[in-house]
């Protein structure tokens, strides 16, 4: 059994998370968990260093069957190892796809509020950004989102690539079945790719069921290009590995070209800490870090609904990430700045998700119990006093 309330001392390492703010704030904003990574991973990089030598690696065939066979295992999907590329982390992969699909005059589509990231693909690979925000729907202290199709029918009309976050961060969203096909019919009707950001996957709260987009028919895998990473759920970001998995013959020769033309190499480590991931070794502690996430998560909304008045929040499914809506409270102004001045918590500014996330944050409980309830009970202090 893992114990998953005792976690190291990260201020003592460089973590971006733990150290960006100063000693007394309490960091509750970016997406890595506090928990140590699971052993089974631990141990195989422990006999990676200790062979000692540690020169460029890349994947050879068995090693990318190990990520078809879990696509199979827990999807059905059936992958052929030759549509999987190398990819030194999932922003990495959506970019070089970017460069592969849109051009100055042809656009990406992301649904808002999103991933800080996504919006950055606008000036880093300089091409122009449009919204199809997602319709969010208030239900008391309760808010959860839906596919606003006639916003992304006119955002795809001529765009180029259609970023798809699923689960989505930050809302926690899982795409029905349902919402996947209707999104990717709009898609192929306007001949847009769909890249379907699938990091969070693993990430499953309260027994939810997650299906990959590309798996739901060929037509659709044709035009998509899927990434996953065993990063989130494993805990190892830092190790930067994730894969591109492209059917479609043409896209992938592009893609692949793509990226060898940006100096294209992946952390050895990160190698060896995916190969274990995806063989399914890491499974059971898997499944102990959903079930405390998905307590954590409880113990979240709970805490929120019954001393916050007025803090509407989302009932993820997956990721570790939960969704505050502090537009009907008593908070003048930024949301971010009073918690971090007023309570010492700093967690994500949900400005940077997006114009639809002005006057909400985002909470990353992928941390112990004590802390989550250290977070809140500064918050709900802080709030009582505004
Ligand atoms: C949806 C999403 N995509 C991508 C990333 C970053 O992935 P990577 O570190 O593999 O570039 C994150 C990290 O928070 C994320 O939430």
């Amino acid at each position: 059994m893992t114990n998953f309330n005792n976690i190291p001392d990260r201020r003592k390492t460089l973590s971006i998370k733990w150290t960006l703010y100063d000693l007394d704030i309490l960091p509750m904003w970016l997406a890595d968990m506090d928990f140590p990574a699971p052993k089974v991973i631990l141990n195989a990089l422990h006999r990676h260093v200790d062979h000692g030598v540690l020169g460029y690696e890349i994947p050879e065939r068995a090693y990318y069957e190990v990520v078809s066979r879990r696509m199979d295992e827990l999807y059905g999907w059936k992958v052929d190892p030759d549509w999987i590329i190398y990819t030194p982390g999932v922003n990495n992969g959506y970019n070089i796809a970017a460069r592969v699909l849109c051009s100055s005059r042809k656009g990406y589509v992301i649904q808002t509020p999103v991933y800080n990231e996504f919006h950055d693909a606008e000036k880093k690979v300089g091409i122009p950004k449009r919204v199809a925000p997602l319709a969010m729907l208030a239900k008391v202290d309760r808010i959860r989102y839906e596919v606003d199709y006639d916003a992304l029918k006119k955002a795809v009309r001529g765009a180029g690539m259609f970023l798809l976050c699923h689960p989505h961060n930050p809302v926690g969203k899982i795409f029905s079945r349902a919402e996947l096909m209707m999104m990717a019919k709009i898609c192929i009707e306007n001949k847009v790719t769909i890249v379907s950001d699938e990091i969070h996957a693993e990430i499953l709260l309260d027994g939810a069921k997650f299906k990959p987009l590309a798996s739901l028919s060929k037509e659709i895998a044709e035009n998509t290009i899927t990434l996953i990473s065993a990063s989130k759920a494993c805990n190892v970001p830092g190790l930067s590995a994730a894969f591109a998995i492209v059917p479609n013959a043409e896209l992938r020769k592009k893609y692949f070209a793509s990226a060898l033309g940006m100096s294209y190499e992946v952390s050895s480590l990160g190698l060896t800490a995916s190969r274990v991931a995806f063989s399914g070794k890491a499974d059971p502690w898997l499944k102990e870090l959903r079930r405390y996430l998905t307590a954590n998560r409880d113990f979240l909304v709970d805490y929120v609904t019954k001393y916050m008045p007025g803090v509407r929040t989302t009932l993820p499914d997956a990721t570790f990430l939960g969704w505050l809506d502090f537009t009907q409270t008593n908070i003048h102004g930024s949301p971010f700045d009073f918690f971090k001045e007023k309570a010492k918590v700093a967690l994500s500014n949900g400005k940077l998700f997006g114009k639809e996330g002005e006057g909400y944050l985002r909470i990353n409980f992928g941390t112990s119990r004590a802390i989550l309830k250290e977070g809140l009970v500064r918050m709900r202090k802080a709030m009582e006093h505004a």
